[in-house]
């Protein structure tokens, strides 16, 4: 049978580790998929550029369009990134029947329902392993391999370069914006390195994530998203004090009210296998009904990891070239006219345990205003630490983590404490979650 011909729409980081994966894998990828794959058409912004992989017998083109309008191209594989021109040429690849294969996280999360409708009308398939924790085949395991499960929550460490800088912050002791440096030098860090430090990458992959376990349409406006930049050595300290380690999660849990969707930096117990995924790496901890809690961990970025993914969506494809489009599997895991309408609940009616940071004057007295206010609202104190000022004018360091609660309750808790007279500043809080079989 003769090969399939794909277009390729980047040669950055991730297509060039696309094509080399391709050359060197060939003979096993053709028998998994049963046929070559062979890239016939790639576009690049600018082709002066000295490219690290084999493009011979590639037609080159700086035009993308090129690539989505030739008719020998049956599927396009989109590696460029970001949202309005790659929403385009996706359309536009589907309009003219060619499935597609996309690593772009934030192109899914905020056009992907209007993307898979037109796919499904099409008859076409739209794949996208490699937009979730890069290398990491989550998006299969929750989409296939834990079909027969209901999914009660899961909760990623989706953003390698996050990881990173909370990793060497505890390790080293060092500050923030130190490590951050470092990251971008290192290639970690997305184009616009707020996207990852204030979450805004963890949420789109979040968002993927969601819909694919919970049956749900596509909703990345309504996660709600904190970053890691108001993190400081000394919290990190305190928390390994009471034995947690402070992660940036993705979180998303199904309530009896709705569904939590939020990515926050996080407390967690240091003994989980999840507390300990370091540095750039990620890994998604899936609780479902049947199975228990099920761990995936793994290379979330990078190109020949990233490139594992995209090359297992191009044998999907191929695969299904024969097959019924009404019989293959759905986009988002369950059947289009079958997703739910669960509502997303807002961060005040989110339940978590909290650790809690504040300054106070060391009188006699504070402590008890501030376990007066917590209690009168029903919040329990599961461990305090004081630590000595480190001289009489400075104020005294309060640590406290307390029993899960309404994030409502706690707001109000909070405001409360920073009106006391004796306290100083803003409250620190930092969500826990004990991340349990429950
Ligand atoms: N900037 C992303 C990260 C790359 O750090 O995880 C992969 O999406």
């Amino acid at each position: 049978m003769k090969p399939v011909k794909i277009g390729l729409l980047g040669l950055g980081t991730v297509g060039s580790g696309t094509v080399k994966v391709l050359r060197r894998n060939a003979e096993e990828i053709t028998r998994r998929a049963g046929r070559g794959i062979e890239v016939a058409h790639a576009a690049a912004r600018d082709l002066s550029r000295p490219r690290a992989c084999d493009l011979s017998g590639v037609r080159l083109t700086e035009d993308p369009h090129a690539v989505v309008n030739d008719p020998e191209v049956q599927v396009v594989v989109e590696l460029i990134g970001g949202d309005e021109l790659a929403r385009e040429l996706v359309m536009r690849a589907i309009a003219n029947g060619k499935h597609v294969v996309t690593a772009n996280k934030a192109l899914i999360a905020k056009h992907g329902n209007e993307i898979f409708a037109a796919a499904q009308r099409q008859g076409v398939t739209v794949a996208f392993e490699a937009a979730v924790a890069g290398g990491i085949p989550i998006i299969k395991a929750l989409r296939e391999g834990l079909a027969g499960n209901r999914i009660q929550w899961l909760a990623g460490i989706i953003n390698g370069t996050g990881n990173f800088i909370l990793t060497a912050m505890r390790d080293q002791g060092r500050e923030f914006a130190d490590v951050l440096a470092e990251a971008q030098r290192l290639g970690y860090a997305e184009a616009d390195p707020t996207f990852d430090v204030e979450g805004i990458d963890a949420a789109h992959k979040l968002t993927i994530l969601a819909s694919i376990a919970f049956g749900i349409p596509l909703c990345f406006d309504q996660v709600s998203t904190e970053g890691i930049a108001a993190i400081t050595p000394e919290d990190v300290e305190y928390a390994a004090a009471f034995g947690y380690r402070i992660k940036h999660l993705g979180i998303a849990r199904r309530t009896g009210q709705g569904v939590e969707l939020r990515v926050h930096p996080t407390l967690i117990p240091e003994r989980r296998l999840i507390a300990n995924v370091d540095g750039v790496m990620n890994a998604v901890l899936v609780k479902g009904d049947a199975v228990g809690p099920t761990l995936y961990y793994g290379a979330g970025a990078g190109s020949e990891a990233t490139a594992s993914a995209v090359v297992a969506d191009l044998v999907d494809v191929v695969r299904s070239l024969t097959s019924d489009p009404e019989n293959r599997v759905p986009h988002l895991a369950f059947q289009p006219d079958a997703l739910s309408d669960l509502p997303i609940l807002p961060m005040a009616e989110v339940e978590t345990a909290y650790y809690l940071r504040l300054s106070a004057e060391d009188k006699p007295g504070v402590l008890a205003d501030v376990a007066r206010i917590l209690g009168e609202l029903g919040i329990s104190i599961e461990a305090m630490l004081q630590k000595e000022p480190p001289s009489e004018q400075d104020p005294a360091t309060i640590i406290m983590i307390t029993q899960r609660v309404r994030e409502a309750l706690m707001d109000q808790a909070i405001a409360r404490i920073e009106a006391l007279s004796h306290t100083r500043g803003q409250v620190v809080r930092i969500r826990l979650e004990h991340l349990n079989k429950d």
